[in-house]
Parts: C-alpha cells; structure tokens; sequence
C-alpha cells in the first residue's frame, strides 16, 4: 500500500483546506494510507540551523522521504501560498543536495472562499515543486472556490461533485 503526507497550508483550527485532506483521507483510505502531518511546530527557517536540523525538521523531512508523494492542500495568500507552507518546503528542501522532495510525486489542491480557487496560489506552488524536481501531477488540476459552501459545520465534505473530483485526483497520484 502506497503511503502519502499530506500538508495543509493554512494553521487555522476550522481551516478549509485542512478539511479538504481529511476528506482526502477517507477517500483514499482502501488503496493507500495518507498522513496529515503538522507543520505548525516549525520553527522558522534559519541557514544557521542547518548543520544540525531541529529535531521536530528533522521528523518531518524524514516522513516525506519515506513517503510515495506529497499532497498539498493550500490556501491563496495575497495571490501566492502562505509564509507558513514555503517555510515548511524550504527547510525540506535543505541543506543542499539533500532535498527530501526529489522525485515524489506530488499532488496540489487548494481550497479558498473566492471564486478562483486558489489557482494563482497553486501556480507558484507547481513552480517551486518543479524547481525541487518533484513529479508534479498536472491533471486533473483542483481549484476548490466558494469552498465555505462544499463543507458541513463539522468540516464534513457534503459536495458530491468535489468528492468525485478528490477521488480522480487521488487515483492519479496512487498510480503516478
Ligand atoms: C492574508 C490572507 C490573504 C488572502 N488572500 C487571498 C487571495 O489572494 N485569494 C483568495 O482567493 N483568497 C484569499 N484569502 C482568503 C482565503 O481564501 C480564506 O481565508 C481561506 O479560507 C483560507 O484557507 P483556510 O480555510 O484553509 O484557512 C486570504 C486570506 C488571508 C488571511
């Protein structure tokens, strides 16, 4: 069974785009196992901690390089992704030559209450993920907009049409 990390871009408790992983989550869970890992503990980048990687970076760089793939859930920032996600990239990027997202397959989603959906926000993340030589996914492309009316006050996923979407998605990347 393939194993994946999931990493939302958004901190927020009631976060959409966390949400849209959980759902991923259960979607997936017959064919491959995905892990919803936190990021919120990073401290934030410093070259200077480089030489010795805090533990909490280290923990999470080891996940993704024992993983299959990456799923990203991100929200849109100001038109790009949170300070928070490339945080996470960069340190599991780093130190040079050691970059933990070389050759995973990598799938983006992104949810956001606008009506673009996270498009320009998931445009630069494939950016950066290209230039860290992951195998970005490029179809089906997922740009969740209106996101706030597709979930239930719990955070349930109720929008058949986006469940059906997720799962496409999803067996693209089990099967990258
Ligand atoms: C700092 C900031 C900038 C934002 N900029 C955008 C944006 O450029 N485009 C957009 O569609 N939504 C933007 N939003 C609204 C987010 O789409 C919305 O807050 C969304 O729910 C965030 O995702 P989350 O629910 O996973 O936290 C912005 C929100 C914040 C806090």
């Amino acid at each position: 069974m393939k194993k994946f990390i999931a990493i939302s871009g958004s901190l927020r408790k009631d976060s959409l785009n966390t949400h849209l992983l959980k759902a991923a989550v259960e979607i997936a869970s017959a064919d491959s196992q995905i892990e919803i890992v936190d990021i919120s503990r990073l401290p934030l980048f410093n070259e200077d901690l480089e030489t010795e990687f805090p533990k909490v970076v280290q923990d999470f760089k080891d996940k993704i390089v024992a993983s299959d793939g990456v799923i990203f859930a991100t929200p849109e920032y100001n038109r790009s992704i949170p300070g928070v996600l490339k945080n996470a990239i960069d340190w599991a990027s780093r130190p040079y030559g050691k970059n933990a997202f070389a050759k995973k397959s990598v799938l983006i989603l992104g949810a956001s209450g606008g009506p673009i959906g996270t498009a320009v926000a998931q445009s630069h993340l494939k950016q950066i993920m290209l230039y860290l030589d992951s195998r970005v996914i490029g179809q089906p492309e997922f740009y969740l907009g209106k996101a706030q009316e597709k979930f239930d006050k719990d955070g349930a996923l109720i929008d058949e049409q986006t469940k059906d979407h997720l799962k496409q998605a999803l067996e693209v990347l089990i099967n990258h």
